[in-house]
């Protein structure tokens, strides 16, 4: 159980892919479905929009990376005043440094992540943008 005035936001895209609403307090999950199957109709960001953040200390997201850059992008907007921390995926060999894998904007993920604040993101021009995958080739998000 996580902290007991903790919010979340789950968002999935029909009610039987949401995982982890018994983790927080009731009353406090937040449910966001694509289609309406359960909670708010729409995307983690579309409900973001309608959720009054000024009293928040701490935001962290995680998921998708195409969602999270949605999510940059809207607190940017708005400039939370809490801090604010991502959660990135990059893919990961060797895990110690050595092969640049998991670089991103500068950083690698295994040293000095997965977890980055936004000032950081901002940083990160490829990030929400595009991502090595196994080959070595550089993919469009
Ligand atoms: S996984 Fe090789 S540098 Fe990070």
């Amino acid at each position: 159980m996580v902290g007991p005035r903790a919010h979340a936001i789950i968002s999935a895209r029909s009610k039987d892919d949401l995982i982890f609403r018994d983790a927080f307090q009731p009353g406090r999950v937040h449910v966001t479905t694509d289609d309406g199957s359960e909670g708010f109709k729409g995307n983690t960001v579309d409900f973001l929009r309608t959720f009054d953040l000024s009293g928040f200390t701490e935001i962290y997201v995680c998921g998708p990376e195409r969602m999270m850059f949605s999510v940059y992008r809207e607190l940017r907007s708005r400039q939370v005043n809490a801090r604010v921390e991502f959660s990135l995926e990059r893919l990961m060999k060797c895990g110690i440094g050595l092969c640049d894998s998991c670089s991103i904007g500068g950083y690698q993920l295994c040293r000095d992540g997965p977890v980055f604040s936004i000032d950081e993101l901002d940083r990160m021009e490829e990030f929400g943008r595009s991502r090595l995958v196994e080959s070595g080739r550089r993919i469009t998000l």
